[in-house]
C-alpha cells in the first residue's frame, strides 16, 4: 500500500531513501520509499491513518467526545455498490484490512437492516492487536453493533444478537411491532426508539447512540440507509474504496434514496492505493 494524497517526501519520491528507518514515529511512510514500492501497512499504521478526530475533555466510555459519524463504502468505477447482492465482490484484501482497522476504531457499527439480511452479518470481534488501544480509549472490547430496522423483519437466533461479544442494539420507530420487540428484547437485544411511526429520524439516532457513550460511530451503509444519514445533513466523513472494476446493471450506488437539495460537498483527506484500489478518505469541510 502507498500514499497518494497527502502528498509527503516518501510519496513525492517513491524510489528514494530518506534516511528514517521504519516503524519510527512517522507512521505510514516512514520507511523512506517502501510506501512508493506498496508496502503492506502493519494495522497500527492503518489505525493512525484512519484515527478518529481527538476528543475534547471528558470522562465515560465516549470520553466526553461529539459524536463522528464516519461511513465506510465501497464503489466500482461505475458506481455499482454490489455485485450480485454482495459488496465482497468488488472488494479485496487491503479494502477487508482497512475495514476491519475502522470497525476496531469505532464504538458502534450502525448497518441497516437489509446489510444485515444479505450480507449475513457477524458481531464484531474482539481482536488482540487493538485490544490495548481500546482499553486505553475507555472502549469495550469490540464495536457494538447497532442494526436500523422498522420492521424488526430479522432472526434474533442469529449469532450477531444471540451472542454478541458486547449486546446488539436496534434501533427503531415508536410504531415498531411490540412481538417484535419483544422478540429482539428475549434475545438480549437492546432496543433503542430513535423515531416517531415506523421510521428512524438519523439525527435522533446519532443522539441517541451519543447518549449510550457511543461517539465513534461507524457506518457500512447499505446506501438506503447511507441517503437518509446523507440527506439528514449527519455524515462527517466517508472512508470510500473505490474498486478498478466496472460492472454495468443496475446495482444501487453507495447512497440512494432522494436527492439533496444542493449537493454537499466534502474534502479529500487521504488517498491510501494498493493494486488498483484506491482508498479515499473525505471529511464534511
Ligand atoms: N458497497 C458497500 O460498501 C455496501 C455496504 C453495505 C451494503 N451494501 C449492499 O447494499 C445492499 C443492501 O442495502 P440497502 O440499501 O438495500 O439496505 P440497507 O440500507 O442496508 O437497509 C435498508 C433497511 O434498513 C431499515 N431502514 C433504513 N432506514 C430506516 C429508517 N429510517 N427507519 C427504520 N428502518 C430503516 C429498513 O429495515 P426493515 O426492512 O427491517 O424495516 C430497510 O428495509 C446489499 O446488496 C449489500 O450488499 C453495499
Amino acid at each position: 500500500m502507498r500514499r497518494l494524497f497527502p502528498v509527503t517526501d516518501e510519496t513525492a519520491a517513491p524510489g528514494g531513501r530518506s534516511g528514517t528507518s521504519g516503524g519510527g514515529r512517522g507512521g505510514p511512510g516512514g520507511g523512506g520509499g517502501e510506501d512508493g514500492a506498496g508496502r503492506e501497512w502493519s494495522l497500527a499504521e492503518l489505525a493512525a491513518a484512519y484515527a478518529y478526530p481527538e476528543a475534547g475533555a471528558g470522562s465515560g466510555p465516549g470520553g466526553g467526545r461529539e459524536p463522528w459519524l464516519r461511513a465506510n463504502m465501497v464503489s466500482t468505477l461505475d458506481g455499482a455498490a454490489q455485485h450480485e447482492g454482495r459488496s465482497q465482490p468488488i472488494s479485496c484484501p487491503a479494502d477487508m484490512r482497512i475495514f476491519g482497522t475502522l470497525r476496531a476504531l469505532a464504538d458502534v457499527v450502525l448497518v441497516g437492516a437489509e446489510t444485515v439480511r444479505q450480507e449475513g452479518y457477524r458481531p464484531a470481534r474482539a481482536r488482540a492487536e487493538f485490544a490495548a488501544a481500546r482499553e486505553a480509549a475507555g472502549q469495550g472490547p469490540a464495536a457494538a453493533v447497532a442494526v436500523v430496522s422498522a420492521s424488526l423483519d430479522l432472526d434474533f437466533s442469529l449469532p450477531l444478537f444471540a451472542s454478541p461479544l458486547v449486546p446488539t442494539l436496534i434501533l427503531t420507530g415508536s410504531a415498531a411491532p411490540p412481538d417484535r420487540v419483544a422478540a429482539a428484547e428475549a434475545a438480549g437485544v437492546r432496543v433503542v426508539t430513535a423515531g416517531e411511526g415506523a421510521g428512524v429520524d438519523p439525527g435522533r439516532a446519532v443522539r441517541a447512540l451519543a447518549e449510550r457513550g457511543y461517539t465513534r460511530l461507524l457506518t457500512e451503509g447499505g446506501p438506503r440507509l447511507l441517503g437518509q444519514l446523507v440527506a439528514a445533513g449527519v455524515l462527517d466523513e466517508l472512508c470510500l474504496t473505490v474498486a478498478p472494476m466496472l460492472t454495468a446493471g443496475d446495482a444501487q450506488r453507495i447512497a440512494g434514496g432522494p436527492a439533496v437539495t444542493l449537493p454537499r460537498r466534502f474534502t479529500l483527506k487521504s488517498m491510501l492505493e494498493e493494486d488498483g484500489f484506491l482508498f479515499t478518505r473525505y471529511a464534511r469541510p
